[in-house]
């Protein structure tokens, strides 16, 4: 072995069961595990895998309950769990070895667990409880938060203990008076009429000898029973929050014993008077920070049982939202209103920590907003109905520090409001939120303004990847608007490990496909309207979204899981079309600068339903090809190609105009393949003189924008990408940045300085949609893009190009595989170096800017590659905005 590569860098690492870290409720039977690799040597491969799993750690030294013994090459993309039945909450361990290029074994990786969840709903003992009926309960609107409580005697030595907390809402376990967790808003949100999640903890530790013990559980509205979108729709999916908890225990001496939630639990109300999602968290520190205590002599109330009809459960198939980072304001100043404003430098997603003295009973009051008026006070008229106000009672008793725990805010900037004095800086810090989805991938170069815009959509991507993909956090919306997510999809996988992610929004998609095939606007689906379905280029992400995750991850399961839905969707689309072409549909290319009202943008909607539908059912054809559904694919094949003869017939014009003569009609047609090949050269053209006429602009919204750079880039004119990416007047990706943006900003012009704030009905400034242009950072600039036709990064296309005046660019993106780093260098306009880490088995398309070498495309497998030489021309000089010298 080569004397520098040591044993322990070769073992296998990043265990990924279900593609979670150490999930806690897992419930497939045969779960999927997966790892990667890093081995620098040249042609590194995995000649071998062996993994085994065990029931205790020291098992997997004698594994009880699978041993894969060696097998011969690699891995597929997951290995299936093929070991003896697994039961309701078994604790699994394993770990797994590798055997190298040279056929050696690696050392074992560091071992990983997962945890099986409640497999039938008959081991559910606990009831769905309420908070009590009858007349003095609160309204709904008043998002009034409840404390249950129920004890249990421990009768023995304690082997194991679990908790499972499922709810309609939002909760906060205890265990004998503290919480058994940090993470946040659990168990999330789902499409309630369907399926409601569950979360599970090991709370052994928790539990004392005897009796006296007691689980609490807080029961906060959520996003079931607090209303969800616009006020006025007065949306909820129930006007009753319940929750359902058991704590399993296991004695060492073999028995078991489960205490459920029960009807006749403790109800009380607490210090948090009030939360809602949107509008935030009323906290009475008068009332104590412990478990609310019953009056001596006065009855306790009881729960009720849930009056409603619960949906099934699924053990939580995401990372919850968990605290990320800490922010610090870098400015405190008073506005005109009185409030001392904070400002965090950073439009963020979570909520603020107070640290505050003050009398009792004094109220200080938060109020969020991302942007400040031209007087200093917040901007909050884009906020629409959300209040997003957090209120504190303080309590009188020194130093009190205090979080909410079921809201959460958009904002850059707090107003305090309530305090004596001037506060410190510290009285306010920013705590982000967000579903924990680990760091998978990073683009920088040469250019300040390019890293600050992937600093904006980095942001913009965790702000809105709050157990849902969310269209923007901080107004009354913050839904899975379904044509954000798919736009957005590949950027998202660069960034972040979006596969748990996403596996969890899949099933809300599919739950909430309505019975004709179409899929909703929004998953989970609160937009109920029969017009809120079957839109084109939205309702698109129930096809897009998991065949892109099975791009990413190579795994056939996304396929498997979503083919029946995808396949119902390309059959409504079929039923709804005439002649192979769509109706118009509600959004068309929403936001695009050429459009009088949003609605209304001069592509034709029936344009883009119908490249869509040609599209998706392309997807599906290669999706039913995958998973051997041959009759399916030969089917859905020849439906595609009717679609676009179709395509060509209604808006192809013979010389090659394609109807509306818009950038987003001419990118659908290239980048969907609907043109026949003689007439691309023109359709290319065309849309370079349309980027022309605006002077090196665009003027496509949300349909056009993701397409853009990658087809001019596609089809030979990445000059002209590169002109768009620099340019920094309105409307362009560099625009915001120029006006100190933080994040991505819903409208090119959600702010100017000639016309001040956009329209306030419509205008956040979080909102990830424009972001897409990431995936062509990564691919163009930097130089990583998948390969459709080998999924799971078994290739990956590396095309860096010196261009857009760059002098360098760094990027890596962590693959199912391993990680691939792309590194490249322009030294005196001409000499070219570049340096791409491949892992194991991952094959590399290297094309290299011509002139670097005699060769321009290699194919090079896992290791180091170098290539150096001097371009055939110097890049072209797009305007460069880089203040780097
Ligand atoms: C949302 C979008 C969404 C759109 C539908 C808006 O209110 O914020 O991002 O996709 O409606 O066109």
């Amino acid at each position: 072995m080569n004397a520098t590569v040591l044993d322990s860098d070769l073992r296998p690492y990043d265990l990924r069961c279900e593609h979670l870290e150490s999930p806690p409720a897992v419930e497939a039977a045969r779960p999927r595990l997966s790892w990667k690799l890093r081995d620098p040597r040249a042609g590194a491969t995995e000649r071998g895998y062996q993994v085994v799993v065990a029931s205790t750690p020291e098992g997997l030294n004698a594994p009880d309950l699978w041993d894969s013994g060696k097998v011969a090459g690699r891995r597929p993309d997951p290995v299936v769990y093929a070991g003896k039945r697994l039961r309701s909450g078994q604790q699994c361990h394993w770990r797994v070895r590798s055997w190298d290029l040279a056929g050696r074994p690696t050392a074992w990786s560091e071992p990983a667990g997962w945890c099986m969840g409640l497999l039938k709903p008959a081991d559910w003992i606990g009831a769905w409880i309420s908070p009590p009926g009858g007349s003095d309960a609160p309204a709904p609107e008043e998002n009034a938060c409840w404390y249950f409580r129920g004890g249990f005697t421990v009768r023995g030595p304690v082997r194991r203990a679990r908790l499972y907390v499922a709810a309609l809402g939002l909760v906060e376990p205890w265990i004998n008076g503290r919480a058994v967790t940090d993470d946040c808003l659990i168990p999330g949100s789902s499409h309630f009429p369907k399926r409601a999640q569950y979360v599970a903890y090991d709370v052994t530790p928790a539990l004392a000898a005897g009796d006296g013990n007691w689980i609490g559980l807080i029961l906060a509205p959520g996003w079931y029973a607090g209303h969800v979108g616009r006020a006025d729709w007065k949306f909820r999916f129930g006007d009753v929050p319940a929750v359902r908890g058991q704590l399993v225990i296991e004695y060492s001496d073999g028995a078991a014993e489960t205490i459920g939630t029960a009807p006749d639990w403790e109800a009380a109300r607490g210090p948090i008077l009030s939360s809602h999602l949107y509008d935030g968290e009323t906290f009475d520190a008068r009332k104590g920070r412990d478990w609310p205590a019953v009056s001596p002599g006065a009855q306790p109330l009881r729960a009720r049982d849930f009056p409603g009809r619960p949906p099934r459960l699924t053990g939580k198939r995401c990372a919850p939202v968990r605290r990320q980072e800490e922010v610090a304001a870098v400015k405190v100043t008073r506005a005109p209103t009185g409030e001392w404003i904070f400002d965090f430098g950073q439009n963020l997603v979570g909520w603020a920590r107070l640290r505050i003295r003050a009398e009792r009973g004094r109220e200080i009051v938060l109020r969020f907003a991302e942007m400040l008026q031209g007087d200093g006070n917040l901007y909050v008229a884009n906020l629409g109905t959300a209040k997003a106000t957090d209120r504190y009672i303080a309590a009188g008793s020194g130093e009190e520090i205090w979080e909410p725990r079921f809201t959460f805010h958009g904002f850059r900037f707090a107003g305090l409001s309530g305090v004596d004095g001037v506060p410190p800086s510290d009285t306010l810090t920013a705590v982000v939120l967000h579903t924990a989805m680990p760091v998978a991938g990073e683009f920088e170069c040469s250019n300040p303004d390019l890293n600050r815009l992937q600093r904006n959509i980095a942001w913009g991507q965790r702000g809105n990847f709050v157990d849902v993909p969310t269209d923007c956090p901080q107004r009354d919306e913050r839904m899975g608007w379904t044509g954000d997510a798919q736009v957005f999809f590949r950027t998202a996988a660069f960034n972040r490990d979006v596969a748990a992610f996403f596996e969890k929004w899949l099933d809300d998609l599919d739950d909430a496909q309505r019975p004709g095939g179409a899929f909703p606007d929004v998953a989970p689906d609160v937009l109920p309207r029969a017009y809120n379905a079957g839109n084109a280029a939205w309702a698109d992400a129930g096809v897009i979204c998991p065949w892109r995750l099975y791009v990413e991850t190579g795994d056939p399961e996304v396929l498997a899981r979503h083919y029946a839905a995808m396949r119902r969707w390309i059959e409504y689309q079929r039923r709804t079309s005439r002649n192979g072409i769509r109706p118009d549909t509600r959004y068309g290319d929403w936001l695009a600068t050429d459009a009088v009202t949003p609605y209304t943008a001069p592509t034709p909607r029936s344009l883009i339903g119908t490249a869509y539908f040609a599209y998706t059912t392309g997807l599906v054809t290669e999706a039913a090809r995958t998973l051997g559904k041959r009759g399916d694919a030969v089917r859905l094949d020849r439906l595609r190609r009717r679609i676009v003869a179709a395509f060509q017939r209604e808006f192809v014009t013979a010389a090659g105009r394609v109807v509306g003569d818009t950038q987003t009609g001419y990118c659908l047609a290239l980048a969907f393949d609907l043109l026949p090949p003689s007439l691309r050269a023109v359709a290319v053209d065309h849309l370079v003189r349309l980027v022309d006429d605006r002077q090196g602009h665009l003027t496509t919204g949300f349909v056009g924008t993701p397409l853009l750079c990658p087809v001019l880039t596609r089809f030979g004119r990445a000059d002209v990408a590169e002109r768009l990416i620099l340019q920094d007047t309105y409307p362009s990706w560099l625009y915001p940045v120029k006006l100190g943006a933080t994040t991505m900003w819903e409208r090119w012009n959600s702010y100017s300085p000639e016309t001040g704030f956009g329209d306030p009905s419509m205008n956040s400034f979080n909102h990830y949609a424009y972001g897409a242009i990431g995936e062509w950072l990564y691919a163009h600039l930097g130089g990583i893009a998948p390969v459709e036709s080998a999924p799971g990064y078994a290739r990956v296309r590396c095309a860096p190009r010196p261009g857009a005046g760059l002098a360098w660019a760094r990027t890596w993106h962590d693959t199912p595989r391993g990680r691939v780093s792309v590194s490249w260098r322009l030294e005196a306009g001409r000499r070219f170096s570049a340096e791409f880490i491949i892992p194991p088995d991952t094959v590399a398309e290297i094309s290299l800017p011509a002139g670097v070498g005699p060769r321009r495309e290699f194919r090079v497998g896992g290791g180091t590659h170098r290539f150096a030489g001097r371009l055939a021309a110097a890049p072209a000089r797009s305007r460069s905005l880089s203040s780097s010298p």
